[in-house]
């Protein structure tokens, strides 16, 4: 983990409080830093999923390459936030940020980058999953502006056995074949 930085500000808050600002970057994740992507959540007490893995990491970038944004401090990445966009409703996930940077902001640089870019892809409403027991997930959100809904349930399924796009017949034959025949042999389910 970085030390503080030597160009941080030290900035006045409330009366007696003071905050470091450190100098972050927030730009598009690299291949190369996936593993530190991984070893954030979990410094993070990050709520794990199965997706969390290197294969599932590469499989985001290479379905979507902008869509994994990292805060970074001296090369080091301490924040994360996946922005997800599939044509009619957007989602944010995995929002993340080192132990030691929290509250200076950098959860609310992602957001606010996330939403730049989601507009621009043409996104209108955007969706988050807070996680319950993680005290700051609710507060987070809601003072980043964002809405609970209360009469909604969230559903769920993971998936195992082969995927579809690792079968090289259906890969094969799925290239003529309906463009939905792959999300209709997931039981209509869609990447998160
Ligand atoms: C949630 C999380 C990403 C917030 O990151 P952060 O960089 O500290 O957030 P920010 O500094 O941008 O906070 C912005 C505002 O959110 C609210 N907030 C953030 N953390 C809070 C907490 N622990 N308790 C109450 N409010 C909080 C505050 O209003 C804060 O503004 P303030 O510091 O001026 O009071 C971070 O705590 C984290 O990584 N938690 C573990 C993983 C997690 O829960 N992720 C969210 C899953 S949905």
């Amino acid at each position: 983990m970085p030390s503080p930085p030597a160009n941080g500000l030290s900035a006045g808050g409330l009366a007696g409080e003071t905050r470091t600002v450190w100098a972050v970057e927030v730009r598009d994740c690299t291949t190369r830093e996936l593993p530190q992507v991984l070893g954030l959540w979990d410094a993070a007490d990050a709520e794990p999923t199965v997706t969390d893995d290197l294969a599932g990491l590469e499989a985001l970038l290479s379905f979507a390459s902008g869509s994994l944004l990292v805060a970074l401090h001296d090369d080091v990445v301490i924040g994360t936030l996946i922005c997800g966009w599939d044509g009619w409703r957007a989602a944010f996930y995995r929002l993340a940020v080192a132990p030691m940077f929290r509250r200076q902001g950098i959860a609310t640089a992602l957001v606010r980058e996330g939403e730049r870019r989601l507009h621009q892809w043409g996104a209108r409403r955007i969706a988050v999953i807070a996680v319950e027991s993680a005290p700051a997930a609710v507060p987070f959100w809601i003072a980043a502006g964002y809405v609970p809904q209360t009469d909604r349930s969230r559903l769920v399924k993971n998936l195992t056995g082969r995927a579809v796009a690792d079968d090289p017949d259906i890969r094969a034959a799925g290239r003529d074949a309906r463009p939905d025949r792959g999300r209709a042999d997931r039981g209509g389910w869609r990447a998160e």
